[in-house]
């Protein structure tokens, strides 16, 4: 089975022999993966959808899978028993979404010990909340696919100090490993709060705002400066 980029860098933060739940399957790719391939012999696939956990259903038995994978109706952790799995997968959805899966069932979620997480949006507000509420980021990794960035942040139970709001943004992680991707991810970003200045600009003349997005812009280039440092001169 050959799985999209992002996904393959998904499962790829799946060590093997650990309980796996995928939650908001859809597709059931991810679980058919972990089970073809011997990384887990335990894998619980959720979906709140009935049309999209059938779809999972069928692509389980598509690979004949069905002894294998257990399939559950329902949202968010709420159908996990405690300490169940050992990793819970939330990716595909909005970074407001998955912090709110998290905070939803907090005895479940203390009972995992690793979360894979990939939001298509907002992952600024899911970094702060899991900062907030007792996580700490161990792994990240980004995915350029058809033109489009993806996140995945790995996150167990732990603190975390954030010396600077910008690690929200960009992935504190992805700058200390040097991720081939970061760089070109933050000129993307500059490039997208730049075209966001011109429309501002061209509508209404909101000084504050436009301060703002030009103050923010600063501190990504010597974010930007700071990842092409040779490592003795770093200051992260
Ligand atoms: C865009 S799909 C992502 C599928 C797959 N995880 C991926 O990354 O390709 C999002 C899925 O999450 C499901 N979903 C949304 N909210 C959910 C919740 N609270 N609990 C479980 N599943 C949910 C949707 O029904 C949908 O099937």
């Amino acid at each position: 089975m050959r799985l999209s980029s992002r996904l393959k860098a998904i499962v790829d933060m799946v060590p093997p022999g650990m309980k796996v739940a995928d939650i908001g399957t859809d597709h059931g790719y991810i679980p058919v993966y972990l089970s073809l391939n011997g990384i887990s012999d335990y894998i619980v696939a959720t979906d709140i959808k009935s049309g999209s956990l059938n779809k999972a259903i069928n692509e389980i038995k598509k690979n004949k899978l069905s002894t294998k994978i257990i399939t559950r109706l329902g949202s968010g952790l709420k159908v996990l028993n405690l300490n169940e799995v050992d990793i819970a997968i939330i990716a595909g959805m909005g970074g407001i979404l998955i912090a709110d899966i998290l905070e939803k069932d907090k005895n479940i979620a203390s009972t995992i010990k690793r979360f894979i997480l990939q939001p298509m949006k907002a992952s600024d507000y899911l970094r702060y909340y899991l900062n907030k509420n007792g996580y700490r980021i161990i792994d990240e990794d980004l995915i350029l696919e058809n033109e489009k960035y993806y996140e995945i942040i790995v996150a167990e139970h732990g603190h975390e100090i954030i010396n600077d709001n910008i690690f929200y943004e960009i992935g504190k992680k992805l700058i200390e490993k040097r991720h081939p991707l970061v760089k070109d991810y933050i000129k993307y970003k500059i490039g997208k709060m730049r075209r966001i200045i011109d429309e501002v600009s061209k509508s209404h003349n909101n000084i504050s705002l436009i301060e703002n997005i030009l103050y923010k812009i600063k501190k990504y280039e010597v974010l930007l400066n700071e990842s092409e440092m040779p490592d003795n001169c770093r200051n992260d």
